[in-house]
């Protein structure tokens, strides 16, 4: 696909392939490694709006930046627009230039209470929210779905809302909430999406390869990519994509990974934390299954390096 950057408010940044939020995941560490890799841009974990304002330390934890880092958003939930306007313009927010707004999360707890993807069946609502955001003088960004349900896709109607109350750029995830993570990708709908806003639009869902990338920018005609589970199962892809020349190989990124979470946080909480990324990694790597098995009894992060030798 074609590089290009970003204009994202004031923010430029360096090309299109981005680094989708994931929760649980796309830490500072997580991230540092996309940007080493050549991810042009990147978004925290969703962030709860109440969870700033009433400053419990947990959230705090998840607005660390890494070294490396220059064009990152901070994604927030929430419902209320007041709530959400107060996050972007706390002091906790500053290091960040652009703020994303999740109005695609299909997790019940969320939907439930009227958060993520919930908003799209409130769409004046979320364009309040945006708007409201808007006044703090953040870069406001959003991140939804095609739609909630299969039988109405809406991607379109709410692209256009999202641009007029002010959103700087959209990122369309092209399943819907029914569809969760495995249902179709409507390139239609983001397709549609791109040509009624003048915003950049990034397409998501179901990126696996570079040939996946292509496919979606020549269906969609989308600015950019935003990659989820492959950035975790193949980092290496946003290297491939970028045309950056890293050098690194899978198990570098897991050693990459654990040297520069050692600087902050105790060897026995990396090597725990560890667990769930080097998981996806060895999906079909001969003796994989039983490395998997070994690193989950495993306390150390030099045991784990250990063991990732012994098959990688
Ligand atoms: C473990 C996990 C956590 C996620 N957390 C978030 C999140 O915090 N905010 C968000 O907007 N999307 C979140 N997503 C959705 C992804 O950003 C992405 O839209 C989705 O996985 C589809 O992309 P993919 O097919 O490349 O994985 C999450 C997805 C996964 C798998």
């Amino acid at each position: 696909m074609k590089l290009k950057s970003l204009n994202i408010g004031r923010l430029t940044t360096n090309n299109n392939i981005v680094l989708a939020p994931m929760a649980g995941y796309t830490d500072d560490a997580f991230r540092s490694l996309a940007v080493k890799l050549g991810a042009g841009f990147c978004v925290t974990e969703m962030v709860s709006a109440k969870g700033l304002a009433y400053k419990n330390e947990n959230t705090r934890e998840l607005l660390k930046l890494a070294d490396n880092e220059k064009a990152t958003a901070v994604q927030l939930f929430g419902r209320e627009p007041d709530f959400l306007r107060r996050a972007c313009e706390s002091v906790d927010l500053e290091p960040f230039e652009v703020v994303d707004i999740n109005m695609g999360c299909p997790v019940t707890k969320i939907y439930s209470n009227g958060e993520g993807s919930r908003l799209m069946e409130e769409p004046e609502l979320a364009q309040k929210i945006v708007s409201e955001c808007v006044k703090s003088g953040k870069t406001i960004t959003v991140k939804f779905r095609a739609g909630v349900y299969e039988n109405e896709l809406l991607a379109v109607d709410f692209a256009k809302r999202m641009e007029d109350a002010g959103a700087s750029l959209i990122t369309i995830h092209g399943r819907t909430r029914e569809g969760m993570y495995s249902g179709p990708v409507h390139y239609d709908q983001i397709a549609k999406a791109k040509e009624a806003v003048k915003i950049p639009v990034i397409a998501n869902g179901g990126i696996f390869s570079v040939e996946d990338a292509r496919l979606m920018i020549e269906r969609t005609g989308a600015d950019g990519v935003a990659l989820a589970r492959s950035a975790l199962s193949n980092p290496l892809l946003f290297a491939e994509l970028s045309k950056t020349d890293s050098g690194m190989t899978l198990k570098d990124c897991m050693f990459y990974l654990m040297d520069l979470r050692k600087a902050s946080v105790p060897d026995e909480v990396v090597a725990h934390a560890m667990r769930k990324f080097c998981v996806q990694i060895l999906k079909g790597v001969r003796g994989g299954k039983e490395a998997k098995l070994k690193i989950f009894e495993a306390n150390s992060t030099d045991r784990i390096k250990e063991i990732l030798n012994s098959v990688m």
